[in-house]
């Protein structure tokens, strides 16, 4: 039988899984589990630049594990892991941050973002934040990392640190590509149109996989509208395009194909359409939420899947840093 071609990616858990999330990753995720080796980890180690506290650390970790088995993730058919579990990765880490210029990395749109949000802890981990994606990835030799659009330059750089690794110690890693099953890379809106759904901001904006049905409701209701087109077939103001973006993902085909025709016809009513949305969210979302909190309760079963997953993950790492310290000489005898 053929090798499968080897997938790696990752969450950070930083707080509440959104649509976001499941759209532009986990779906992917799911999907590829069946003809790839699949690696997906928790990146705890990553949110240590964001989050120095930790006592929301260990709920954080052990939903993101939940959720994944929630969205349809098997634990019996990929590697489903802690990042902290497997030190191999910090060592890599170490490695590459050799071979990473001051220069390139103080010049990511992440970190120069990180830099306005916490002006105050602009530590070394931060801009040093994709020398560890890097390190995450290459680990398991991975080809395809199923990411969300947000994640494209880290996945450049990562092409970048790896060719560069086997140009001057010999080859050992394949180049990385962002992946997402279909079209290019996919960024989920929040509800209000003024940028992305996001575990830490805009949370009213958002919707999480946690949420109650009620509360879904309400987020959608406040969708912003306004009185509704004034000639027929006219272009969508950005907010209302946001919205149809929004049904595109969990509604019917012939759901959006009617709102269409009344949004073309100036008959549409925008309580109505985010009445249906609000309904099929709810669709979505519920079992979802339903599921992640039975897998939360059941503490043995999560420490048994961690286990396993850092077990599997491991064992790739070990076989990748033997090869490793082999090209970089650090084999003396
Ligand atoms: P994180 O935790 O911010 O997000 C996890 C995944 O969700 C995607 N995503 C989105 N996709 C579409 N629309 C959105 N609004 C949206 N918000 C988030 C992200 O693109 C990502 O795929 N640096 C990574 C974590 C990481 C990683 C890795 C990823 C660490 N090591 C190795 C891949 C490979 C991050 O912060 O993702």
């Amino acid at each position: 039988m053929a090798k499968k071609e080897i997938v790696m990616s990752g969450i950070r858990p930083t707080g509440f899984l959104h649509l976001g999330n499941y759209f532009g990753a986990m779906r992917n995720y799911v999907r590829m589990q069946e003809d790839f080796d699949c690696y997906f980890m928790v990146a705890d180690l990553h949110s240590l630049t964001t989050h120095p506290d930790t006592k929301e650390l260990r709920n954080n970790v052990k939903r993101v594990f939940a959720e994944n088995i929630a969205c349809g993730l098997d634990p019996q058919k990929v590697a489903l892991y802690c990042q902290s579990h497997i030190v191999e990765t910090s060592e890599l880490y170490l490695y590459l941050n050799m071979m990473a210029y001051k220069g390139e990395l103080e010049k990511t749109t992440t970190f120069k973002d990180k830099v306005r949000l916490q002006p105050d802890n602009v530590n070394a981990g931060l801009l040093t934040y994709p020398v560890l994606q890097t390190a995450d990835i290459i680990l398991h030799r991975a080809k395809y990392v199923p990411v969300g659009k947000d994640q494209e330059q880290h996945l450049e750089m990562a092409r970048n640190f790896a060719n560069r690794f086997n140009h001057r110690y010999g080859e050992v890693f394949p180049e990385p590509v962002a992946f997402n099953f279909g079209q290019d890379l996919i960024k989920v809106p929040s509800l209000d149109g003024a940028g992305k759904m996001s575990k830490s901001e805009n949370q009213n904006a958002t919707l999480y996989l946690a949420d109650e049905n009620d509360v879904i409701r309400k987020k959608v209701m406040k969708a912003k509208t306004d009185s509704g087109p004034t000639e027929p077939n006219m272009p969508k103001p950005d907010y209302i395009e946001n919205i149809f973006n929004l049904m595109k993902l969990v509604c019917a085909p012939d759901v959006i194909a009617k709102f269409e025709a009344d949004y073309n016809g100036c008959t549409i009513r925008y309580g109505d359409l985010k009445k249906q949305l609000a309904e099929d969210m709810v669709q979505f979302i519920s079992p979802i939420r339903e599921k992640a909190q039975q897998i939360m309760n059941d503490e043995n079963y999560l420490k048994q899947i961690m286990e396993m997953g850092a077990e599997k993950a491991r064992a790739s790492a070990t076989t990748t840093m033997a090869r490793v310290r082999n090209a970089l000489g650090l084999n003396y005898f």
